[in-house]
C-alpha cells in the first residue's frame, strides 16, 4: 500500500509518497508566493494552495500504480485564518501565522480579558499570529466580511475540505487557534463567546491519525485515484514534523528550521509554564507538547540571500565562513523581520545588524544571520531549561537544516547533540505516517515512528565552541531589550 503526505507550507506545498514500510518513493515541491500588503502583514490566497496541491499530486503520482494509494495525510502551516461564506467561497485572503496586524486585539485578549483568564480557558495566552486575535481584527476592521462567515478553517483543513467535502480539524492544529481548551481537547465556550463565534462555524475535532472520510468524487476523478482513498485529520506542521522525526511520547525534542523556527518538546502529560512563554499544545500522537516558535528562521537567510545579496547559491555564500569565525563574529543580527513570537511576543520588533566595522566582510554578515536565528532558538531553549526540562539532544529538520554550517552553529550555540534523520522531509513524512496509522498499517503513532524513523548522522557540540558561543549569546541577548523602546 502507498501513503501520501502533504505539507502545506508558507512558501511551497511539499508532497511525499511513502511505502507502507516507510520508504520514501518520491517527493515533489511547488512554490507559491506570499503577499505582504503592509509591513507586518502576511496573506495568501487559499486557491493557490488547492491548485498547487492538485498539480503537485499529479506529478507525484506519475508512473505510480494509483490503485495502491490507500491514504492521505495533510500537515500545514498553523494558525492561518481561512473564512468561507454560505456558498463555500473564500471571503478574503487567508491571514497567516506570521501576520502581526492584530496587535490591538492581541492586547485586548491578554490585557483587558487578561492573560490569566485566557490561559485558564485555553492553556495559552494570545499572540498576534494565533487565530483568535485575527478573527477579532476582522470583526473590528472588516465587519461586512465578519457578518458573512459561515465556516472558520485552518489552512490544511481548507485543503482537506476541498479534497473530501468534510470540515474537520485535529487537536494539534486547533491548539493554535486559541479557541481550544487544549488540556481537555474541546472547544472553549468562553473563548467562542469572546470572539463572537458559534461552534457550528468551527470544524469537528479529531485526533490527527483518525480517518475523517474518503476523497470526494470530483477530487478522486481529477487525481485518478479511488474514491475509497482515506484521508486522516492530519496535523499542524510542527506536530507532523515531530511525528516524522520520532519526537513522540515523553521528553523528546525536535528543531525545525523552516520559514519559521520551532523548538518542539513532546510530553505525555499536559504541561504549561506559568508565564505561558512556550505554547502548550496537543500533539499528533494523542498526547501534548510544548513549543517555542520564532517567526523568521530560514526566512531570514532566504531574505538575506535572495533579496539583499541577490543570489540563489546559498552554499557558495557559506563556503567563505571559516572555522576561525565561529564563536568570534563581532557582527550580530536580530532575526525579527516579521516581529517576534517566542519569547518576546512583540509584533513590532524588527530585525537589525549590529557591530559592523570597516573590516566587516560579506561573510561576517551571512554568518551573523545564521547565528542570530540560532541565538533566537536558544532563547526558547533557555525557557524550556528554566522549566527544569533537561534537553541534551534533538532532531533537526526543515530547509535550513540542509546547511552543515547552520547545523554546527545550532549544536554549539544550544549545546546539544543534533540527530539528523535519514529523511529530512519532516511534516510531509509525518503526515504520510499519520495516514498509515489511520489506515491500520501501524497500531499507533509511536509504533509507526519506531519502525520508520532512522537517524543518519549526529553532530556533537564541541566544548571550546560552546564556550565561545555562550559568551556571544549573552551579548546578543542584550540587544533586543536595548532597542525595544526605540
Ligand atoms: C507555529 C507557527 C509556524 C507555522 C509555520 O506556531 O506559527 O511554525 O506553523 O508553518
Amino acid at each position: 500500500m502507498l501513503y501520501i503526505g502533504i505539507d502545506l507550507g508558507t512558501s511551497a506545498v511539499k508532497l511525499l509518497l511513502m511505502e507502507e514500510g516507510g520508504k520514501v518513493l518520491k517527493t515533489v515541491s511547488r512554490d507559491y508566493p506570499c503577499a505582504y500588503p503592509h509591513p507586518g502583514w502576511s496573506e495568501q490566497d487559499p486557491a493557490l494552495w488547492y491548485e498547487n496541491t492538485v498539480e503537485g499530486l499529479k506529478e507525484l503520482l506519475k508512473e505510480t500504480d494509483r490503485s495502491e494509494v490507500a491514504g492521505i495525510g495533510i500537515a500545514g502551516q498553523m494558525h492561518g485564518l481561512v473564512l468561507l461564506d454560505n456558498n463555500d467561497n473564500v471571503l478574503r485572503p487567508a491571514i497567516l501565522w506570521n501576520d502581526g496586524r492584530s496587535s490591538k486585539e492581541n492586547d485586548h485578549l491578554n490585557d483587558s480579558i487578561g492573560r490569566e483568564q485566557i490561559s485558564k480557558y485555553t492553556g495559552n495566552i494570545s499572540f498576534t499570529g494565533f487565530t483568535a486575535s485575527k478573527l477579532l481584527w476582522v470583526k473590528n476592521n472588516e465587519p461586512a466580511v465578519f457578518s458573512r462567515i459561515k465556516r472558520i478553517m485552518l489552512p490544511k483543513d481548507y485543503l482537506a475540505y476541498r479534497l473530501t467535502g468534510i470540515s474537520v480539524t485535529d487537536y494539534s492544529d486547533a491548539s493554535g487557534m486559541l479557541l481550544l481548551d487544549v488540556k481537555n481537547r474541546r472547544w472553549s465556550p468562553e473563548m467562542l463567546d469572546i470572539c463572537s463565534v458559534k461552534e457550528d462555524m468551527l470544524p469537528h475535532l479529531h485526533e490527527s491519525y483518525e480517518v475523517i472520510g474518503t476523497l470526494a468524487k470530483e477530487a478522486a476523478e481529477e487525481l485518478d485515484l479511488k474514491v475509497s482513498v482515506k484521508v486522516v485529520a492530519g496535523a499542524g506542521d510542527n506536530a507532523a514534523s515531530a511525528v516524522g522525526t520520532g519526537t513522540v511520547g515523553d521528553g523528546k525534542c525536535n528543531l525545525s528550521l523552516g520559514t519559521s523556527g520551532t523548538l518542539f518538546i513532546s510530553s505525555k502529560k499536559f504541561l504549561m509554564d506559568k508565564h505561558n512563554a512556550l505554547h502548550a499544545f496537543a500533539h499528533a500522537d494523542g498526547h501534548y507538547h510544548l513549543m517555542g516558535c520564532i517567526l523568521s528562521a530560514a526566512a531570514c537567510n532566504k531574505w538575506w540571500m535572495d533579496d539583499i545579496l541577490r543570489t540563489k547559491d546559498y552554499a557558495a555564500e557559506q563556503q567563505g565562513i571559516g572555522e576561525e569565525l565561529l564563536g568570534n563574529n563581532r557582527v550580530f543580527f536580530l532575526p525579527y523581520l516579521m516581529g517576534e513570537r517566542s519569547p518576546h511576543n512583540d509584533p513590532k520588533a524588527r530585525a537589525a545588524f549590529i557591530g559592523m566595522s570597516m573590516d566587516t566582510q560579506r561573510e561576517y554578515m551571512t554568518a551573523a544571520v545564521l547565528e542570530g536565528v540560532a541565538f533566537a532558538l536558544r532563547d526558547c531553549m533557555e525557557i524550556a531549561r528554566s522549566l527544569g526540562l533537561d534537553i541534551e539532544r534533538s532532531t533537526i529538520v526543515g530547509g535550513g537544516a540542509k546547511s552543515p554550517l547552520w547545523k554546527k552553529m545550532i549544536a554549539n550555540i544550544m549545546d546539544i547533540s543534533l540527530d539528523v534523520p535519514e529523511n529530512e522531509e519532516g511534516p510531509s513524512l509525518g503526515a504520510a505516517m499519520l495516514s498509515a496509522v489511520g489506515c491500520g498499517a501501524y497500531k499507533d503513532v509511536n509504533e509507526a515512528a519506531e519502525h520508520i524513523v532512522k537517524v543518519r548522522e549526529t553532530l556533537e557540540p564541541q566544548k571550546e565552541l560552546v564556550k565561545r558561543y555562550d559568551e556571544k549569546y549573552h551579548i546578543w541577548r542584550e540587544y533586543y531589550p536595548a532597542l525595544k523602546d526605540i
